[in-house]
């Protein structure tokens, strides 16, 4: 094993600092703050658990230096009395040997002044971010005069005092992905005409600036770095003829920062909006791994690279074509704490691995909602969900092994219960793979994997291909019955289905290829999560021809602002139409009729094979109702309760897992 990741277990060393592997947690932002608190107790133990699970460094925030941040977030930077709770968090960190750097930084017009509390966004120049998914983020900055620039600049020094102060090993500028500092750095953005606009060295100026004022602050032996947008892929905006920074441009950049001699690391990344940030399951693993590489080419400074890697051997081949120097495994992180542990001990089938679904650590950004994971129930719940060891060791019956089922079972397994679990398929985590079919969601097979192998694992008693009655549940002498079959999944009726030609199909029979859905296609989409738009893509692949309607304003309306971004440019790239707030009122011959939910206006689609339908289903309740009263400890998780997402599935089985 140390042999097969000796890379990944080299130390290295950055600045006057050895972190001592290379596995890292970039920042990202939990939203576990209330107000404008200081970091709390919450935090310190999220962090924990990845300082404990191995990592060896973690890069904590985002941090809002200045009085002047507008952004809803902490602005605990203001004063001294951040210092001693920071210093806990770092202290906490230390103990296992991680180090920890904070990211300091303004989201400049990434956020709306007033959903922060008031005034307005900061920005280079009144242009603003492009935020396509999340439309209420899209809100013109005020052009900093150079007096707030100044501002700005003596606080990011200040603030930087107090992190040198709390004990933390470094700091990290964020200067990435159009916030305030990538906003001057991009011409697509800056479009002053002072000395911070216009020739690059311009540009650069605040940043420079900033980093003048952090090292003056912070003395020469303590680290720095700058994460910066490596490529802004932005082509056209409406306010100026500028494109944004390319590859090019920013390997210029990434050599001037370097020439100041005041920085320890850099750490390039893509895109100055959009979904590459934080790719999403449709993009394949470290899509921007080329990025990173391009910029170690060009400095000697190390390089930190991340973006979608998952996997330790992944991990480990980037290190060893000399593609990065630190491997950020950030959502990594999130979903298994112990992912350094368990490569380091060979224990990579253990690795629950982030499936880049993006539901629960992004999904709440944007509903300003605390980070969650669809995966690891205890992620930002750290002290409060504990799994420990029952008291009264009993017999569990889990019926239905979906993703409800199965974290039930792991989790009372993992309490020393014996649990038997009863799947009517032929494979574990039946939805999951069948999710896995449509395009670019392949990584649902990783999160299936996971469950069988623990089930392994824990010698849960597995049973598939095998229904069960309540006859024969009550024929068993259990201790605690779980629930956990399902939704139903019927399709609404379609006034004239009978009538017409026209084949009304539900949406997993499509994926099953159970059912031919001939050539010309209507996605009926009553879900408004992703399955309109997988399905439309699924279909789209086979040279389908697909029109897509949805009652909302927009298909996938709540599904975070990332994914939902990549979905709609592929399927929109097959020629699938999509057309919002519109339903099917009725199929007449081969003729499908639908009406636009606000005027009623009608429209008729010819020579239609197929309509595809998506629903959430209901829940599939009745084996539950049959058995209440006659069983001990019966429970029920997952869709049987309510149609809901994964996420809510696995939440379900772990409380309940938990509690038995
Ligand atoms: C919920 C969330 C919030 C994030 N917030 C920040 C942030 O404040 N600053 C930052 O530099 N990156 C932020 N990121 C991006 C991560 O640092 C990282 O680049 C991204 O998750 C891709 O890496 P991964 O695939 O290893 O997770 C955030 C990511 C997530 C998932
Ligand atoms: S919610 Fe999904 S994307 Fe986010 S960390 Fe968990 S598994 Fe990864």
């Amino acid at each position: 094993m140390e042999e097969q990741f000796k890379k990944l277990f080299t130390p290295l060393q950055v600045g006057n600092v050895i972190i001592p592997n290379r596995i890292f947690m970039s920042n990202a932002a939990h939203r576990f703050y209330s107000g404008t608190a200081a970091p709390n107790e919450r935090v310190r133990y999220y962090y924990e658990a990845r300082a404990k699970g191995g990592a060896g460094l973690i890069i904590t925030g985002p941090h809002y230096p200045s009085p002047l941040t507008t952004s809803g977030s902490p602005t605990a930077y203001q004063d001294d009395s951040v210092v001693p709770i920071l210093k806990k968090q770092a202290d906490t960190i230390h103990q296992y040997g991680t180090k920890v750097f904070a990211q300091l930084g303004h989201p400049g017009n990434y956020i709306t002044g007033r959903g922060a509390g008031g005034g307005s966004t900061w920005g280079s120049s009144p242009t603003w971010r492009r935020n396509l998914f999340a439309p209420g983020w899209q809100e013109i900055a005020h052009e900093m005069d150079v007096d707030e620039i100044k501002r700005f600049v003596r606080d990011y020094g200040t603030a930087a005092r107090r992190i040198k102060e709390a004990g933390y090993d470094g700091i990290e500028i964020m200067s990435m992905v159009g916030l305030l500092h990538a906003q001057f750095l991009s011409p697509a953005m800056n479009t002053r005409t002072d000395e911070y606009g216009g020739s690059m060295e311009n540009r650069m100026r605040f940043l420079l600036e900033t980093i003048d004022s952090i090292r003056e602050a912070v003395g020469p032996d303590f680290v720095v770095g700058v994460r910066f947008t490596a490529d802004d892929f932005i082509d056209r905006v409406w306010w100026t003829e500028n494109h944004g920074n390319t590859l090019d441009d920013t390997k210029e950049i990434a050599k001037k920062l370097e020439a100041t001699g005041k920085l320890d690391y850099l750490f390039p990344c893509a895109t100055a909006y959009g979904p590459a940030h934080v790719p999403p399951m449709n993009y394949p693993l470290a899509p921007f791994i080329y990025l990173t590489a391009a910029i170690k080419e060009v400095v000697s400074l190390p390089v930190f690279g991340n973006g979608r890697i998952n996997d330790p051997i992944l991990a480990e081949k980037i290190l060893a074509d000399n593609q990065a120097d630190m491997i950020g495994v950030t959502r990594g992180l999130i979903a298994d704490p112990e992912f350094p542990n368990k490569t380091r001990e060979n224990r990579l089938e253990e690795i629950r691995k982030c499936i880049a679904c993006n539901e629960g650590c992004t999904g709440g950004h944007y509903p300003r909602l605390p980070l969650c994971c669809a995966l690891n129930v205890e992620a930002g719940r750290e002290n409060d969900f504990v799994i420990t060891p029952a008291d009264k060791k009993k017999r569990v019956m889990v019926i239905g092994g979906g993703a409800a089922g199965l974290e039930t079972a792991r989790v009372a397994a993992l309490r020393g219960h014996k649990v038997s679990l009863y799947e009517e398929h032929d494979a574990l985590a039946p939805e999951l793979l069948l999710a896995a079919k449509s395009p670019g969601r392949e990584g649902f097979d990783d999160a299936a994997r996971y469950y069988t192998y623990q089930m392994n694992l824990l010698g849960v008693d597995v049973h598939l291909d095998t229904t069960i009655t309540s006859d024969m549940v009550l024929e068993q002498d259990n201790d605690a019955v779980v629930v956990a079959v399902g939704a139903i999944h019927s399709i609404p009726e379609i006034p004239g289905t009978e009538s017409g030609s026209v084949n009304v199909v539900e949406m997993r029979q499509v994926l099953r290829e159970e059912v031919e859905s001939g050539q010309n296609i209507v996605v009926a989409d009553y879900e408004n999560h992703l399955y309109g738009l997988d399905i439309a893509d699924f279909l789209a692949n086979k040279d389908k021809k697909v029109e897509l309607f949805n009652e909302s304003v927009f298909v996938g309306g709540i599904v975070d602002y990332h994914t939902i971004h990549v979905a709609y440019t592929s399927v929109l790239s097959k020629g699938v139409t999509i057309t919002p707030l519109t339903a099917i009122k009725e199929i007449n011959g081969n003729k499908v009729i639908v009406y636009n939910l606000l005027t009623n206006a009608e429209r008729e689609i010819e020579g239609v094979d197929t309509v595809v339908v998506c629903t959430d289903g209901a829940g599939n309740d009745s084996l539950y109702h049959s058995l209440k009263g006659k069983v001990k400890g019966l429970y029920r998780v997952g869709q049987c309760v309510s149609p809901r997402r994964m996420l809510d599935s696995i939440f379900d089985g772990y409380k309940v897992g938990r509690a038995l």
